[in-house]
């Protein structure tokens, strides 16, 4: 059902701080605005797995190993929440796949970039997930039920994973001259990546005016990029590492860093389908999925055969 009432009657009980369930009257736009953003958010979990795969078996130690193994079983846990909580919108998983093995679907930029070596782990875990988390723990709070419930646990689970990031810099800092540098050159490439994780600037980001107005965001791109900055700055000159910005400064009145100008033809770039990894990503993801289909018409057939059995001892 669509009318004028039920639309109005939608935007006061998100004026109220209501959350909307999946069985709750929602306008067709506000459906597809959430399908688009939670099932980009849920490929960004799982193509994220990629670049930190890549050095479970080079990690330094067993420690280390652990640490990474958990925290990537944790990123794939989290793109299964976030498929979840979107297939409560009438969208199918396989529909998501597929749109997002064409190309129609968008994931995060940043995991088209590639990580080169161990340090890059330490960076993705501070910049990456800790960009993440800003922008997470806002979602929290986002109107539709499913979402905001999914992203509590989610954020449980992300701070573990800054902390790590954070923890494999901070000793590489405290190290060698070459485990220094190598520290403050895995900084120097995922710095910039980080802060377009945030999207383009408000005035710039066709979605934002109806994703404020339905309260899915709780704040904008620039609000939550900026909080980011404001934390990052002060932990990276802690432990020595040195932001790759000459006119980063610190304005005494509002208490908030300005940076350098964002290179958004980058950005562009690499959400087009041309930064340095996106098509080994796609195709990574392309080749796992074929090569998974047996588990899956494993799990099918095996849920026929349970459902057949249910039925006899009814
Ligand atoms: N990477 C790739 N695409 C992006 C990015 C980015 N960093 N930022 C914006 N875009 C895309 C948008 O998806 C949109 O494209 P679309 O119309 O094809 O969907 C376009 O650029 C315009 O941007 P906005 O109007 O600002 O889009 P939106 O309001 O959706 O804001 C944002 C983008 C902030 C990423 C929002 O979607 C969001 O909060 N998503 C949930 C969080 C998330 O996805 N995190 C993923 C990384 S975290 C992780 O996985 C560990």
């Amino acid at each position: 059902m669509h009318n004028e009432h039920s639309d109005t009657h939608f935007q006061l009980r998100i004026d109220n701080g209501e959350h909307i369930e999946a069985k709750d009257y929602m306008p067709e736009n506000y459906r597809k605005h959430l399908i688009r953003q939670m099932s980009q958010h849920a490929h960004s979990e799982v193509i994220g797995m990629q670049p930190e795969g890549n050095w479970i078996t080079r990690a330094p130690s067993l420690r280390a190993k652990q640490i990474l193994l958990a925290k990537i079983q944790d990123e794939g846990g989290h793109g299964l929440y976030l498929y979840s909580a979107v297939e409560t919108l009438g969208v199918s998983r396989s529909e998501l796949i597929e749109q997002l093995q064409s190309g129609k679907a968008k994931y995060s930029s940043i995991f088209n970039y590639p990580a080169l070596n161990w340090a890059d782990i330490g960076a993705i875990g501070w910049l990456v997930d800790g960009a993440a988390i800003v922008n997470q723990v806002s979602l929290q709070r986002t109107s539709y039920g499913p979402y905001s419930r999914g992203m509590v646990r989610i954020c449980k689970e992300e701070s573990f994973h800054q902390r790590q990031g954070y923890e494999i810099m901070a000793k590489m800092m405290a190290g060698t001259k070459d485990q220094q540098a190598m520290a403050q050159d895995a900084m120097n490439r995922w710095w910039w990546p980080s802060l377009m994780m945030f999207g383009p600037h408000d005035t710039n980001s066709p979605h934002s005016s109806d994703a404020v107005k339905w309260k899915i965001k709780r704040e904008t791109n620039d609000e939550l990029r900026q909080k980011f900055i404001d934390k990052t700055i002060p932990q990276a000159e802690l432990i020595g590492l040195v932001v790759p910005d000459k006119n980063i400064k610190l304005n005494d009145n509002t208490g908030h860093y300005t940076i350098s100008k964002i290179n958004w033809d980058e950005f562009n770039r690499v959400i087009s389908g041309h930064g340095p990894c996106n098509k080994q990503r796609i195709n990574h993801h392309i080749k796992y999925h074929n090569e998974g289909e047996w588990v899956r018409e494993a799990a099918i057939a095996f849920k026929k055969k349970h459902t057949k059995k249910e039925l006899e001892t009814v």
